[in-house]
């Protein structure tokens, strides 16, 4: 169907694929999953990493393309301080451990969010993985940590009057080539563990149009086969991007591309 000459990149209609090509994840639950079982919270944390692990080979085996993960929002600064302490540690050691394993399967891997708070031998290590990963192909692994999504657009805002000083408005199309996901087509499918139904400041412009799933597994039990209960919920969606129901039964007659 023709596109009646929208610019909007909400208007602009992707290809929809049986298997989501981009799975963004909210890795919540954590701190439940530690306190069910008696543990310092930051015992979730640990488990955390190894679930993140296993939702990594899952989606490999899966043929999902781009994954996205949620590991520390701008907001999470205000935990206990020992808390934040024991999430910068786990990340740059889960980092320093990892990073030739992901090498070696073909991910490519990398950081969207501000960097600046963190300290600098985290940021070298997150320089280091990206360079190292940066031809990869296989997978594109990228975790959101000290990232906020009103700060990305924000960002890319500013970015964009920055490159066009004269300009009176500027476009969707200049702030989204400006956003800190702007190499990945928008999720398709969007996962909350730990049974929150929020957002919680995460990737609000390119969820514009993606699928939500809601899970009350804690994030350290989530694995291969809770994933495929959340891709099983997706395919049963029906994906209109504002368009009727009719409209898409008769493209499908027709064998029509559902691409604009
Ligand atoms: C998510 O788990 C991990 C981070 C935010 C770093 P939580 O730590 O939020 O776990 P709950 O929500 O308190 O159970
Ligand atoms: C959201 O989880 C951020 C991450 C999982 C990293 P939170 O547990 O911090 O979210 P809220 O505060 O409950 O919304
Ligand atoms: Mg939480």
């Amino acid at each position: 169907m023709a596109d009646g000459g929208f610019t909007s990149s909400t208007q602009s209609i992707p290809e929809v694929k049986r298997v989501p090509r981009h799975v963004a994840i909210i890795m919540d639950g954590n701190g439940r999953w530690a306190r069910k079982r008696f543990l310092p919270r930051v015992a979730g944390h640990t488990r955390g990493v190894e679930a993140l692990r296993g939702t990594i080979r899952a989606v490999i085996e899966r043929g999902i393309e781009y994954l996205t993960v949620f590991a520390f929002s701008s907001e999470n600064w205000r935990r206990p301080s020992e808390e934040v302490t024991f999430l910068m540690q786990l990340f740059i050691k889960s980092l320093q451990k990892e990073v030739s394993r992901l090498h070696e399967n073909g991910i490519r891997f990398r950081v969207i969010g501000d960097l600046s708070r963190f300290e600098p031998s985290l940021v070298q290590a997150i320089l280091n993985a990206e360079e190292l990963t940066a031809d990869n192909t296989r997978l594109h692994l990228t975790v959101a940590a000290n990232y906020g999504g009103r700060w990305d657009v924000l960002t890319a805002v500013n970015r964009a009057l920055a490159k066009n000083p004269t300009a009176h408005a500027i476009d969707e199309d200049a702030v989204a080539a400006e956003l800190s996901m702007n190499f990945a087509p928008e999720p398709d499918l969007f996962i909350r563990t730990g049974g929150e139904q929020r957002i919680s400041n995460f990737l609000l412009w390119q969820l514009a149009y993606t699928e939500l799933y809601f899970t009350e597994t804690l994030w350290p039990d989530f694995d291969g086969a809770a994933l495929d209960k959340a891709i099983a919920s997706y395919q049963e969606r029906e994906r209109r991007f504002g368009r009727t129901s009719e409209q898409l039964t008769s493209d499908a007659e027709s064998d029509a591309p559902c691409h604009a």
